[in-house]
């Protein structure tokens, strides 16, 4: 089976984590503040801080900005669910606005209309690694004064308008072990605001400034140096391993001839995070990814299920709720293997297969 990603751990990886193991220094020591450093550089911002996942950062980022019970995040019901339950953890209200047919996220042009007086910050997530529109969503939040979390778990080193995701509001990274670089666990959030970076840091460390003086109640929401350790490999692997997901990219565009293949508009920088193929209206989807599983060709599904209509969001009375846009896309979606291992005869094989479909 190709599968439908696959996490790169080469010596030096394994080297890293040794030494780390053999300082005795495990938890956010001297590889954190490295990664940090490095991160931030890609990122192009200020300041870059560690945490242990990108839930935590998305959660830090939320509560740093002050936001909690009462308020309002407009954000996509077309994401992974982590984007949904940090703003549920703050005890702030998710506003779900719908998708772009295009790029599946959240669609700029429906923003304004979901602004009332309880408004306090946008989520846009970078899905799949593709950029949303920025220039629009930051134009409406400066005027209504709304704060800007991006949710760019999916998209390290994802640019557009010639800036990076996570340095037009602030950024939320995951580091999870299928991401375009990874770290095993972790995340991280960018900013370039001396202040903010400084509330986060306290939050992500039980409210310390000074060690056993807790100035506001915090988390433990630390990156350990062994994860770092991975990471900071890691981020010299990423041009690399994007430029082998864009080859990737390339040629299943080029190629799949079955179904509607994802297109980037002009000033985007896609990192294909997912390479993520439509299918036409109709067609029985389960019945396409059990032929292609079976001929050895490894799928993802992401998302089955709008946000809204999860569970735990579900119980908090969003049962009414339907966007037309996400309720056929997530019933039209299959996301094919893409990831940097892929050889020629792998991308060759997919594209056989989904031909046949
Ligand atoms: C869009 C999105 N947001 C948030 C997260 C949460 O990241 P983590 O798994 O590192 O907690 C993920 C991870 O899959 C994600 O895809």
């Amino acid at each position: 089976m190709i599968p439908i990603s696959k996490p790169f751990i080469g010596a030096e990886e394994k080297q890293a984590v040794q030494e780390v193991m053999d300082s005795g220094m495990l938890v956010q020591g001297p590889r954190t503040a490295k990664l940090e450093e490095k991160f931030a550089s890609i990122c192009d911002t200020k300041f870059a801080i560690a945490t242990s996942s990108g839930t935590t950062a998305l959660h830090i980022a939320l509560l740093a900005h002050n936001i909690g019970p009462g308020d309002e995040v407009i954000t996509t019901p077309f994401t992974f669910m982590a984007s949904i339950s940090s703003i549920l953890y703050t005890g702030a209200r998710p506003i779900f606005v719908d998708i772009d047919p295009e790029t599946f996220n959240i669609n700029p042009g429906l923003i304004e209309k979901a602004i009332t007086k309880n408004t306090r910050a946008i989520m846009p997530v970078h899905l799949y690694g593709y950029p949303c529109d920025m220039l629009s969503i930051m134009d409406i939040a400066k005027r209504h004064n709304l704060v800007v979390i991006e949710d760019a778990a999916q998209a390290i080193g994802a640019r557009y308008d010639g800036k990076s995701v996570g340095s037009f509001g602030t950024g939320c990274f995951s580091l999870y072990a299928t991401k375009n670089i990874m770290s095993g666990e972790g995340g991280m959030i960018t900013t370039d605001d001396e202040v903010y970076a400084q509330q986060c840091r306290m939050i992500r460390n039980h409210g310390m400034q000074r060690r056993y003086y807790h100035d506001m109640l915090g988390y433990n929401f630390r990156m350990t140096d062994l994860h770092a350790a991975i990471g900071v490999v890691q981020v010299d692997r990423l041009q690399d391993f994007t430029a082998k997901r864009r080859l990737n990219a390339e040629y299943y565009s080029n190629n799949i001839l079955t179904a509607r293949v994802p297109s980037v508009k002009p000033g985007y920088e896609h990192v294909w995070h997912q390479y993520t193929i439509r299918l036409d209206k109709g067609r029985n989807r389960d019945a396409a990814v059990k032929q292609l599983n079976e001929a050895g060709v490894g799928t993802g599904i992401f998302y089955p299920v709008p946000a809204y209509a999860q569970k735990p969001v579900c119980d908090l009375g969003y049962g009414d709720i339907t966007l037309p846009v996400t309720e056929e896309v997530v019933k039209q979606v299959i996301s094919l293997p893409v990831h940097p291992l892929l050889t020629q005869e792998d991308r060759e094989k997919v594209v056989g297969e989904v031909n046949k479909l």
